[in-house]
């Protein structure tokens, strides 16, 4: 049976004992992470959130207290009594290591079934199984140190934001259809049958509204929801540092943003990052990187060779060197492949949509992949141009412009990694501005926004917005951190008719405007201040700043792959007598496939074959 407390006081954290506790007595709970028997004298390894201290059972503990130890098992939550004394054995491997508690007393508040996989961050197991079982998982000393992390950094952040003058304010999660771009998770409302509630993308008009509304600074650690393809980056519930100010400009905004990175690494990372930081327009970061979140912790830059590669009969480069078209290349320095490399290599172009990877090598006798159709001089005139020296590789990459650029900064990212050309430790901070306003979508055949709708243009483009609107660029702006997207905003549009412009270009009926932004124009009939903001992907952040492979790493309780939550099975079927008072109904369809993996899951259950 466990125990009840019944009256014993916990003294402190296990790993908070100092020097000073020194023959003092403690009392002391947690789980327990080792056993070590020697018959007459146990160790056992105490834990708790602040760390591990070492207990210890031996001829000194009271009579039958060495045998009631002896029964604890693994992850069993215990109290202890005793007195912390000095170790004969210090473990320098671990911060309590020179000290143990003499244990006098002993308690099992819990016992517990034996875990699926090792508490410990040198576990190998399945990462499915960790999230199935994630209160184990966050029981591991590295998941543990993510979640205080989080916890300093959110608390950081309120109270930088607190000291500028900006107030958190909490806005709804039952809103209508938001702007920014993913597919909305729904709510069917009960009271409104066939309606339905959408899950905020973002805070993005409420905060606006909060500008109108005069609150002027606004700041929120805000929960976005976006039905979308997950990657290690994105996850479909995921927490933006939201920030919202009133009668500024593009530069206002970049020096508080600028102030509260350089203030976060001082703090948290004791690092010290030089202010301002650099910035690249989005054509220059295309140009050189192929990227619009370029990673400049190292350099090899693309090298357009169009004006080269006109000067050969080679189909696979000049009909590439059209308008519109382009030939890319790229060097690795000092480097060796082998053929099998270099198909891999080409698998990561082509991934990217580009038809294939040609290369040469500079060596005393040129090899590479298209000899036959160039001469030794035009190699020479090549190397020279790219700046490769004997013993480099130049790759290249030739189709539409777009295409060819980014498939090359892929391969960029792809050659840095496996010639480990990437600074361990490094931060890299930049702001890319003058991003295009509209992407034109081929799909739908229309303009959409690049970022959203409300984003200004900058004002030396609003004259192209009835004659070039592919070649306006807008007020808009992204931090990147080394090589990540982290942040993203824009100045907004205050002006009435300038939104209604927008909204025009974009293709969007006025009934739809109204439908969808009607209460956001609405607002805007009564004072806007001229406004923008930003929002920081707080997950992301977290990720690169603890060096963790994916922002799953940081979340108590994240999602996998195909949007679920293996640890609570969410989501999950419901009664149908729920779904009918929402005025809903299943598919046939639906409702087969869920009685079919009712019926799967049964028969796991009762361990029949399938
Ligand atoms: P945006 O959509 O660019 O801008 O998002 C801002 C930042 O949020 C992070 N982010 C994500 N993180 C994890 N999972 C996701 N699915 C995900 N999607 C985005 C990124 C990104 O840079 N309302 C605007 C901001 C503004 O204009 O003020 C917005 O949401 O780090």
């Amino acid at each position: 049976m466990a125990e009840q407390l019944a009256g014993w006081k916990r003294s402190k954290r296990v790993a908070e004992v100092t020097a000073a506790d020194l023959n003092s007595e403690l009392c002391l709970m947690g789980w327990c992470s080792t056993q070590r028997d020697l018959g007459n004298i146990l160790f056992l390894l105490l834990r708790d959130r602040s760390g591990e201290l070492q207990l210890v059972f031996d001829e000194d503990s009271p009579r039958d207290l060495l045998e009631q130890a002896k029964k604890v098992r693994s992850e069993y939550v215990i109290a202890v009594k005793g007195t912390l004394r000095r170790r004969s054995a210090p473990n320098p491997e671990l911060p309590t290591g020179l000290w143990e508690l003499a244990v006098s007393e002993l308690k099992i508040l819990s016992t517990a079934e034996t875990p699926p996989f090792y508490i410990d961050d040198e576990d190998k197991s399945r990462e499915s199984l960790h999230l199935e079982y994630r209160y184990l998982d966050l029981r591991r000393p590295k998941m543990r140190e993510r979640m205080i992390f989080r916890h300093r950094l959110t608390k950081f952040t309120r109270d930088w934001f607190d000291r500028e003058g900006f107030l958190e304010i909490e806005t709804p999660f039952l809103v209508k259809s938001t702007p920014e771009g993913a597919r909305d998770y729904l709510v069917p409302s009960r009271v409104h049958p066939g309606k339905f509630f959408a899950l905020p993308q973002s805070p993005q008009i409420f905060k606006q509204i909060l500008m109108v509304a005069g609150l002027d600074r606004y700041m929120q650690i805000a929960r976005c929801f976006r039905d979308e393809d997950l990657r290690a980056d994105r996850q479909p519930e995921f927490t933006q540092i939201d920030v919202e100010m009133s009668f500024v400009d593009q530069e206002d905004v970049f020096a508080i943003a600028e102030a509260y990175f350089h203030d976060l690494f001082a703090e948290l990372m004791a690092v010290d990052i030089p202010l301002p930081l650099p910035r690249l327009t989005w054509a220059e970061a295309m140009r050189r990187f192929g990227s619009d979140k370029p990673d400049m912790r190292f350099g090899m830059e693309l090298k357009d060779i169009t004006e080269l590669a006109k000067e050969l009969d080679f189909k696979v480069l000049s009909e590439h060197t059209v308008e519109g078209h382009s030939v890319q290349a790229i060097v690795a320095e000092k480097a060796k492949f082998s053929r099998k490399e270099i198909d891999r290599l080409s698998e990561v172009v082509k991934n990217y949509k580009a038809k294939g990877l040609l290369w040469l090598l500079n060596e005393d006798e040129v090899r590479g992949s298209f000899l036959k159709f160039v001469t030794p001089e035009w190699c020479e005139r090549l190397f020279s141009e790219v700046n490769a020296e004997k013993g480099d590789y130049v790759f290249i990459v030739a189709d539409q412009t777009e295409i060819a650029r980014n498939a090359i900064g892929h391969l960029r990212l792809e050659l840095a990694q496996c010639l480990d050309l990437i600074p361990k430790n490094s931060w890299n901070l930049l702001w890319v501005v003058d991003f295009p306003m509209f992407e034109y979508d081929e799909e739908s055949q229309r303009y959409v926004p690049a970022h959203h709708p409300f984003t200004s243009p900058l004002p030396e483009d609003l004259d192209r917005l009835d004659t070039e609107p592919q070649n306006c660029h807008a007020q808009c702006y992204d931090l990147v951190l080394n090589g990540n997207e982290l942040t993203s905003g824009s100045i907004r549009i205050h002006d009435s008719k300038l939104q209604h412009k927008i909204f025009d270009l974009l293709g969007l009926p006025e009934t739809e405007i109204e439908e969808r932004f009607g209460f956001l124009l609405k607002a805007f009939r009564y004072g806007v201040p001229p406004h923008g903001g930003f929002a920081i992907g707080l997950d992301r952040l977290l990720m690169l700043l603890t060096d963790s492979d994916s922002i799953r790493d940081v979340i108590a309780f994240p999602k996998v792959q195909n949007s679920s939550c293996l640890m609570s099975e969410a989501p999950s079927p419901v009664p149908s007598a729920d779904i009918e008072i929402l005025g809903l109904e299943l598919s046939a369809e639906t409702a087969a496939q869920l009685a079919a993996e009712a019926q799967l899951q049964q028969q796991g259950e009762n361990g029949e074959e399938a």
